[in-house]
């Protein structure tokens, strides 16, 4: 006896990316701001991390504000209302409040009705991880559209009298919308992803503050543990053989090449990170996509900005075979291999 796909609890369909929204906010933090506020210059910016400038929202704008705005811009590219989603996933190291969830205050902001949603931490790696989550439940079929946001408020907790970490920073969003790619189709849908957690590496990148350890006081406040702290040099190293790692197992478990690649999204954390990966994994260089020197490092809306960047430069195309690739605060590393659908 035979059942068809539809009638098995856990029939698995392919998954596509069927929209993109992003946003930043308008204010600019560029390297010339950051010289007058801390002993750096824009000099040592550029060739230190490969970031000349970055968004950073005004007082009172928050996390599931911008959130709402790239969530929009995707709703409408794909012609659809917010209750048309089934659920909406928002990955964020910086959510508006502990709780209630960003994914519930985003919700409610977009009027959505009849969805649910949760907030998922991962810093740098956690759209990569949401979108993974996100694409299980149209895989299984227990959902036709899932919306996931990468968004950070970036600015909410740096420390802005400390070089080495406010110089890297910005705030940014971008959202996408996961559903069932057409059936037997290979060329637009989510290939493979792997992922990783590695938490030796917790104390290299990490706010200390706020949590059930160290709720805040006073205390807390005078020693700024409210804020991003960093072993930057531990995290590079980190960055620079992990990154590379996890994309050269998932090439290789695929049966590809880093010259296969049409388009490589990295996080964009140092522009020194993504170079030394695209060498690595023997990248055609008009395949990276960079666009630090315009956002900075913006947490889990990097690669769905760097998305939209590689559309508007025409180099994202339908069918194009997509790596994008992680690692961030944890430690999190993720890669996910995909041929874009639109
Ligand atoms: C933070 C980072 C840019 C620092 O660059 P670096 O080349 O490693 O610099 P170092 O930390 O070795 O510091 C070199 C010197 O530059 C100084 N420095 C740090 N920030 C500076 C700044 N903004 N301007 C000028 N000098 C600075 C340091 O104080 C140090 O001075 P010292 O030698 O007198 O102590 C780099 O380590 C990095 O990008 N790390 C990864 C961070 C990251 O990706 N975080 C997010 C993960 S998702």
């Amino acid at each position: 006896m035979t059942s068809s796909p539809r009638n098995t609890a856990m029939a698995i369909r392919r998954v596509k990316i069927s929209a993109l929204g992003t946003y930043v906010p308008p204010r600019l933090l560029t390297n010339a701001d950051l010289e007058k506020m801390v002993e750096t210059t824009n000099d040592w910016i550029v060739e230190r991390t490969g970031i000349r400038e970055r968004h950073i929202v005004e007082k009172g704008v928050a996390t599931s504000d911008i959130a709402v705005e790239a969530a929009k811009k995707a709703l409408a590219f794909r012609g659809i209302e917010a209750s048309d989603l089934d659920a909406i996933f928002v990955a964020t190291v910086t959510p508006d409040m502990l709780f209630p969830s960003t994914a519930c205050l985003v919700q409610h902001k977009l009027g959505a009705k009849k969805l649910w949603g949760v907030d998922l931490s991962a810093a740098c790696s956690a759209f990569l991880f949401a979108l993974q989550n996100g694409a299980q439940f149209i895989a299984t079929g227990a959902h036709q559209r899932v919306m996931v946001i990468g968004a950070d408020v970036m600015s909410s907790i740096i420390d802005y009298t400390d070089r080495a970490t406010c110089v890297i920073f910005g705030d940014g969003a971008g959202a996408v919308i996961l559903e069932a790619a057409d059936e037997g189709s290979e060329g637009n849908s989510f290939i493979d992803f792997l992922h990783e957690v590695d938490g030796s590496g917790g104390g290299s990148l990490y706010m200390p503050g706020g949590g059930s350890l160290n709720p805040t006081t006073h205390e807390t406040v005078d020693k700024k543990m409210h804020y991003v702290h960093q072993d930057g040099g531990a995290v590079f190293k980190f960055a620079v053989r992990k990154m590379a790692d996890v994309c050269v197992q998932l090439l290789e478990k695929n049966g590809l090449k880093g010259s296969d690649v049409d388009v490589f999204i990295p996080h964009q954390a140092n522009l020194r990170i993504i170079n030394a990966t695209a060498d690595r994994l023997s990248l055609r260089t008009e395949s990276v996509v960079i666009n630090i020197d315009l956002y900075g490092n913006t947490t889990a809306g990097t690669i769905p900005l760097a998305m939209q960047t590689a559309i508007e430069d025409g180099r994202l195309k339908k069918g194009s075979l997509v790596l994008l690739a992680s690692v961030g605060a944890g430690f999190t590393v993720g890669a996910t291999l995909l041929r874009w659908a639109y």
